[in-house]
């Protein structure tokens, strides 16, 4: 294993996600990863709070001040570049990539969807999961490409829908599976045990 990786967090709203990666990796014995930086395009998103709280540093900027998607992500690419970052991890960040930002950190960017891609892709998965009368969703880790929602998989959990359950509660349990697998995944990363092949991710 190499050093103790670098991790920038990208947020958008609340950042539950972000605070279970950052526990998990604060309860290691021998660090293997550390979150030092979260970004956030939603200049009042509660997560930034929450990372400030853990000692965190914190930047936020809104893509309103500019005046196209490649700029923005020029501006946040530069400011991850800054600090050294080894990985970034999208955490409920509403945005899409530009193929710039992609091509900088390629096999460097995971994401958490919470559905089971190739299903349910893009905004309200859960609810479009629930509106289909799906049996079993659940959530993905998965590195970022150039489309929406595709790049090749981490790391997947299934949820059983119940038969009485509202997309609150489904969304819900979700979000509990959500919080196991994101920092299971985050950790395999700054262990070196994830190999990309194509579509195809081994732990090796
Ligand atoms: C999570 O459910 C995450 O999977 C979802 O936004 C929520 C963010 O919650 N992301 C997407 O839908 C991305 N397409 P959090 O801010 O508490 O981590």
């Amino acid at each position: 294993m190499g050093k103790t990786k670098r991790i920038a967090v990208l947020i958008s709203g609340r950042g539950s996600n972000m605070v279970s990666i950052v526990e998990r990796l604060c309860s290691e014995k021998e660090p293997v990863g550390e979150v030092v930086f979260v970004f956030s395009n939603i200049t009042d998103a509660q997560g930034l709070e929450k990372a400030k709280n853990f000692g965190i540093e914190t930047l936020s900027f809104s893509h309103k001040i500019y005046s196209s998607r490649k700029e923005f992500d020029e501006a946040v690419a530069s400011e991850i570049e800054k600090r050294d970052i080894d990985l970034v991890c999208l955490a409920g960040y509403m945005r899409l990539l530009s193929k710039g930002f992609i091509r900088k950190f390629r096999n460097r960017i995971m994401n958490i969807h919470p559905s089971l891609l190739p299903s349910f892709t893009g905004l309200d998965a859960q609810g479009q999961a629930f509106d289909w009368g799906v049996r079993y969703t659940g959530c993905t880790v998965h590195f970022v490409d150039e489309e929406l929602d595709h790049g090749p998989i981490i790391l997947q959990r299934t949820v059983e829908v119940l038969q009485d359950d509202t997309k609150e509660s489904l969304t819900d349990r979700i979000l509990e599976m959500e919080h196991q697998i994101y920092p299971e995944a985050v950790d395999l990363y700054c262990r070196d045990k994830l190999k990309v092949e194509g579509r195809k991710v081994s732990i090796i």
